[in-house]
């Protein structure tokens, strides 16, 4: 090869390596609480900020009361308690875009998720990332109709890095 040829080939590797670098770098970056979920939550605390109850206080209110005051969901273990436990499940039920859902019906928390259909996806996509890979499950700790209650297996693809 002659000298001027391989450095042209050379500069050729080199541009494709650096085409390729952000794609591979992205993919490998490891969401966190911190930098991507919080800032998604933030279209939420209006309504499940600090002032609102924990979730247990909240299932002591009346039904009636329990449907216009939301939840505390601002921080990592309050978050957590809709995935995880007691509520198991019911993060992913409400904001669901309902394709897992049985009746391709989307949780009545999806649309808080952005302005517009282009964002509310991005940032479903976002959240289903952060949980891991297998982690979207509506199901509910126990069973419920057809739907049985959720595993050990399905608990263990939660991720979810603080
Ligand atoms: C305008 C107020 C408002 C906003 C904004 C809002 N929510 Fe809610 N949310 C509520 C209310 C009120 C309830 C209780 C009534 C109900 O169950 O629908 C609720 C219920 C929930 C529940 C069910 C809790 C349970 O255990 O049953 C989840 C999960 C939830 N919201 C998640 C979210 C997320 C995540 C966001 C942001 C993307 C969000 N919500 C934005 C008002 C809001």
């Amino acid at each position: 090869m002659s000298k001027n040829l391989q450095s042209i080939v050379l500069l050729a590797t080199g541009i494709t390596m650096s085409l390729c670098l952000p794609a591979l770098s992205a993919a490998a970056e490891e969401l966190t609480w911190r930098s991507d979920i919080l800032p998604i939550v933030a279209k939420c605390i209006d309504c499940h900020g600090a002032g609102a109850p924990e979730y247990n206080e909240w299932m002591q209110l009346d039904e009636a009361t329990r449907k216009t005051v939301g939840p505390r969901m601002d921080t990592y273990p309050y978050f957590m308690s809709y995935v995880v436990w007691p509520a198991t499940g019911a993060m992913m039920r409400r904001l669901d875009d309902g394709s897992s859902s049985p009746g391709d019906k989307p949780g009545n928390m999806y649309q808080h998720l952005g302005a517009t259909d282009k964002e509310r996806a991005n940032n479903l996509t976002t959240i289903k990332a952060w949980l891991g890979e297998g982690a979207w499950n509506l199901n509910r700790f126990k069973a419920k109709g057809d739907m049985p209650g959720i595993s050990k297996e399905q608990l263990e693809k939660i991720k979810a890095k603080y």
